[in-house]
């Protein structure tokens, strides 16, 4: 085979996951390709190098954590999480850094939030010399789906550290004593080892005090857990995630540096969520627009979930991945969901027509006819009429009256 020694010199590189030397012999072969005329390869290349840089341009640099902050032996798959004695169920599961996680998508306060504590620790020796610490405690809020529990696994990621995930309700027993001997050990295993260490579903704490057969016992599980959480304060990063956050403790909740409320997701933060969901269909702006203008109030697991049916739907149907079918699909996706309560999402589950006209009438989608046109599968002069029919100009009334 042609070029061989320079494809088999690739291949080397890059099992030694040599990324400099994988780019010296693809430039090489780019040469050899180019003198024998093969310009359409070369070009190919070229695409596929500028894709992997845009791709590295995205994900953010993980951060050197300072071995004097985050303390602890290295944690390896051998090590054996800690479990609870009566039953022998694990007290925790243990995820350790190279997942890729990609970014979550939030709305700008939590966006914030992330990305200053992310700072606190790229920076940690100037916050040193000026007798801070970066933040070592997060507690995250918000309904169900809306990407806390992978904000963990991101943050832990970018720390490069192992997350050391607990769920609370796993580590309450029902025998007696137990309880606050677990949490105890589970705290022990973390702070002994460099890590990220999550409660997940935290609020199971918060159930617990409402039971009223165990007041004793409840009493001495929240006193272990407070001073455990004290005392984790000089090893490691703790980040607990609760779905119900009036019913903690405010003792418990102060024991949180930073709260971070990640709420459903607003308007563009949907729009960026339906287009990584919709991949790899590359859909055009004007199908992305229509999607979020049609699920105001739903989670990131909900856009997830609609976006995989709407694939599946089409690919079922044997329909290409235009503009008009996506539109189609998501209009059968959504007569198929139960209880939908947003009245534009009613209208294309019904009658798609009906809907091209109230997307005609209303400024606030911001798409012209043309887009709407192109984005439906609709004549321009189809749009035209239906506009002028104003079917639902009640409803669009009554979104702005909000
Ligand atoms: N903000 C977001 N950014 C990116 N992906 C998201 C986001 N929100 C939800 N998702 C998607 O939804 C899935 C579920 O997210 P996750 O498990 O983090 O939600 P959660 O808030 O922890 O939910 P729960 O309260 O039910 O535990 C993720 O795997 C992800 O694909
Ligand atoms: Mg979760």
């Amino acid at each position: 085979m042609e070029h061989f020694a320079v494809v088999h010199s690739i291949i080397k590189a890059a099992l030694a996951g040599d990324e400099a030397g994988v780019r010296k012999q693809v430039n090489r072969l780019e040469a050899r390709l180019s003198k024998a005329g093969a310009n359409n390869e070369v070009a190919a290349i070229e695409r596929l190098l500028k894709a992997s840089t845009e791709v590295k341009q995205l994900a953010p640099s993980q951060v050197e954590v300072s071995r004097v902050l985050i303390t602890g032996e290295t944690l390896t798959p051998e090590v054996h999480p800690p479990i609870d004695r009566e039953t022998g169920a694990q007290l925790c599961l243990i995820d350790f850094p190279g997942q890729r996680t990609p970014k979550p998508v939030y709305g700008q306060a939590a966006q914030e939030t992330i990305d200053g504590l992310l700072a606190e620790w790229r920076n940690s020796s100037a916050l040193m010399l000026v007798g801070v610490e970066p933040t070592r405690s997060l507690l995250i809020y918000g309904p169900p789906g809306t990407g806390k529990t992978i904000s963990a696994h991101y943050i832990a990621e970018q720390l490069g550290l192992p997350l050391v995930t607990a769920r609370i309700d796993g580590l309450i027993s029902s025998f007696l004593g137990t309880t606050a001997r677990n949490i105890a050990n589970l705290f022990d295993f973390a702070n002994r080892y460099a890590c990220v260490l999550l409660l997940d579903e935290f609020d199971a704490l918060a159930k617990l005090r409402d039971d009223p057969h165990e007041v004793g016992e409840i009493k001495r599980v929240v006193n272990t857990l407070l001073q455990n959480l004290d005392r984790r304060r000089q090893f490691g990063v703790t980040i607990a995630i609760t779905n119900h956050d009036r019913l903690l403790d405010p003792a418990v909740w102060r024991r949180f540096e930073t709260q971070l409320h990640i709420a459903e997701p607003e308007f563009a933060a949907r729009e960026a969520l339906i287009r990584r969901f919709l991949a790899p269909i590359e859909a055009e702006d004007s199908t992305v627009r229509i999607f979020s203008y049609c699920l105001p109030g739903r989670s990131g697991a909900d856009l997830e979930r609609l976006c995989r049916a709407v694939k599946r739907t089409m690919a079922m149907a044997d329909k290409a991945p235009e503009p008009s079918n996506l539109f189609s699909s998501l209009s059968s996706v959504l007569g198929r969901m139960p209880l939908l309560d947003h009245i534009p999402a009613r209208i294309l589950a019904a009658d798609p027509k009906a809907f091209v006209s109230l997307i005609a009438n209303d400024p606030d989608i911001g798409l012209d006819q043309k887009q709407i046109g192109h984005a439906t599968g609709t004549s321009q002069s189809q749009v035209s009429a239906l506009k002028q029919k104003m079917l639902h100009k009640d409803v669009i009334e009554a979104t702005h009256a909000q």
